[in-house]
Order: C-alpha cells, then structure tokens, then sequence
C-alpha cells in the first residue's frame, strides 16, 4: 500500500436508496447516490472526490468522442450475511485497466490508487449493495479523453470515473448462441485484449444481426480465416470436450478474463484436464454432433457463468445437454458464488473487503 489517498467526499442530501426498487434492477440502468472522479492533468493524477452521481460537463471537441481514446472495467462487489461488503478480484481488474491504458496511449494509474478509489465510492454506498441471490454491485471504472482538440494525438488530460449499479445477472436465459463467421471483433495487432470502448461498438452490429436471427450473443472466431474460436460478446468462452476444461488461450485479439481465470484455477485445483489453446471451430461442432461436447458457457464479470443451450454454424443449430444436468458448469458456478458470497472461505484470497478496520 502506498499511502492513504486524499479523496474529497460530497454526499448527496437526497440519497435514492428508498425510492429504488430492488426487485427490479435491469442492468446498468439505476445508480448509486454516489459517483467516483479523479482527473489527470500536467503529468499527474489528482482531485480525487466521491461526489453526487450526475452530469458532468465536458466540451464537445474532447479526443474520447472522436477519436475513442476510452475505456473500462468491470468488477462486481457483494454482501456477505454478515453485512461485509467484498469486491472480487480488483486487483485482476486494476491490472489489465493498464494495459488497456497503454494500448490507447493513455496514462496508467498505480493499481493502489485505482483500489482505493474504488472501496471509497463502494464504502459510501455500501447500502446499495444488493442482498439477493446472485445479486451485486456492478463497479464500473473507466478513463477517457478530455482535451477539447480536434487533431489526431493523444489527449494531455484524463478523466478516472467510477459508478456503480446494483445488477442482477446479465443474462436471464441459457443462451442461443452462434459462430460468426463473416465479422470480426478484432484481429491480430489490434486491441481485443484491451477493454476499449471502441470494441463493443463496433460488436453492435453484428450482435444486432445475430439478435434479429434469434440468437442472444456470438461467438466471435479469428479475424483471418474464422477457422478458431475467440470469445463471447461479454464474456470468455470455455467448454467440456470429451472431460477436459477447454477455452481459447489468450493471445492479443482475446480479452484476458477474470472470471476466465478463476474457473481455470478452479478446474485445476479440482483436478480437471485443463486445455488452454487455440480451440477449432470444427472440433466444437464435431463435439456437439457426436455427444462430447459436454459443456459451453460463457464466463464473466456482469455474464457470470452463462450456460450455452444450443451452438448455430453456417445455419445448422446444434443442441447442447440441459444446463442443469451439466457436472462442471454448475459447480464451478456454485463454488464461485460461495467465495464471492462469504460462504465459504476465501482460500485464495480473492475477495478485497470494502474497509476492513
Ligand atoms: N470478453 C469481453 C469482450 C468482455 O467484455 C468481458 C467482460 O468483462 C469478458 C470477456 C470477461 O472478462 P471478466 O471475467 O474479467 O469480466
Ligand atoms: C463485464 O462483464 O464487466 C463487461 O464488461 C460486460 C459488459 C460490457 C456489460
């Protein structure tokens, strides 16, 4: 730990938490009371403050409108029966915040001040931490652009945000998914690894395609030859081929999952064949046709651990066994949430307790 950071605290004086309905909590749509901003500026991160959530005025010329120098994070924090408030995995999160940070030129932040900001907005709003099952608060950090200049460089300034959002799970519904072979997310040299928003808006349209075909996400394959399996959407993608815990290996076209990461570790400890590799398309529909395709699900911070139903490829739809049925997914799901929840112990020190004295 470096020292304690000087963050300037505004509370609201008209929280929303009464008026806020928890039983109805579309993701990313309600925040907290509070909101988390630092700015960078002259070669240094500085004014670090919780404040109100909302607006905040910017000019129209900043170089994160135009030319996309932005990008984010996201990390979940949940409620333990007994009232502790535990973020998970942040320090994954404060990690890879710098590497996407380098990739678009933009300032990195020492993972100790990007922690700290994060357990002071969560601290505050810690009552908005949701106490239902598989329930959390959504933390979103993120860092952008701000020098109102037209010209094509890097922005001298940046902004550092955090907001939160009491979630439920992203997707309500085991997954119709298909292999998309004609678009591509990113390629070779580009930055799929970094978590820059200019990846998920140019995944749009091709979501919006596969979405008005009946399907709920993609599964997006390599840029040259659409031959190997990437990633999902919104989450790393990991299969059950014939008993082995199989998933793409990470390269820089593949964001570099926490979750991921954790159901690696997972699969491992409980003595799981464990494949990290570049994975075919043609031996998951293969594995789907002759029945050893045991298990597919989508893995991630907002998905969870979002069963597959049924893979589509080049028009044909191969159905998947029922989710419920499936020994690894439901286990490693139940294990993750038990750690997440306090339920069990932390073995592996992965959850970070929001303000423990
Ligand atoms: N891949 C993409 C494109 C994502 O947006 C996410 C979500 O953050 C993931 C993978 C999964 O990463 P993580 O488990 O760190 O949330
Ligand atoms: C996350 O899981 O945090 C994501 O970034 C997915 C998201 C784009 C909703």
């Amino acid at each position: 730990m470096t020292e304690t950071l000087d963050i300037k605290i505004t509370k609201t004086n008209h929280s929303r938490l009464a008026e806020t309905d928890f039983n109805n909590l579309p993701f990313g749509k309600i925040f907290t009371d509070h909101m988390f901003v630092a700015d960078y500026v002259d070669g240094e991160w500085k004014n670090f403050q919780v404040i109100p959530y909302g607006e905040i005025g910017l000019s129209p010329a900043i170089s994160a409108l135009h030319y996309g120098q932005s990008f984010f994070e996201g990390i979940k924090a949940y409620k333990h029966a007994d009232g502790t408030v535990s973020v998970f995995r942040p320090d994954k999160n404060a990690k890879r915040f710098n590497k996407s940070a380098e990739r678009l030129c933009m300032p990195t932040i020492p993972e100790d001040i990007f922690l700290q900001s994060i357990a002071a907005v969560v601290d505050i709003d810690r009552d908005w931490v949701p106490t239902q099952a598989d329930h959390a608060l959504y933390i979103r950090p993120f860092m952008f652009a701000t020098d109102p200049f037209l010209g094509v460089s890097p922005s001298s300034t940046y902004k550092f945000m955090v907001l939160l959002c009491p979630v439920g799970p992203y997707f309500s519904k085991t997954l119709r998914v298909k292999i998309e072979t004609y678009y591509t997310r990113s390629a070779e040299g580009g930055m799929g690894f970094a978590k820059s928003s200019g990846n998920y808006g140019g995944a749009m349209l091709p979501a919006k395609k596969a979405v008005e075909e009946g399907f709920d996400q993609l599964i997006w394959t390599d840029a040259k030859d659409h031959a190997y399996v990437e990633e999902m959407g919104a989450a790393n993608v990991v299969f059950v081929l014939d008993g082995t815990v199989l998933t793409p290996s990470t390269r820089d076209t593949i964001l570099d999952g926490v979750t991921r990461d954790t159901v690696l570790a997972l699969a491992r400890e409980w003595g799981y064949p464990v494949e990290e590799r570049r994975v075919s398309v043609a031996e998951i529909i293969e594995g789907a046709k002759n029945g050893k395709l045991n298990d597919a699900f989508g893995a991630g911070t907002a998905a969870t651990i979002a069963p597959v139903g049924s893979i589509s490829f080049n028009g044909e739809e191969y159905f998947l066994s029922d989710p419920k049925t499936r020994e690894f997914s439901q286990r490693v799901f139940k294990e993750m949430n038990a750690i997440k929840y306090g339920t069990t112990p932390d073995t592996h020190g992965w959850n970070y307790i929001v303000n423990a004295e």
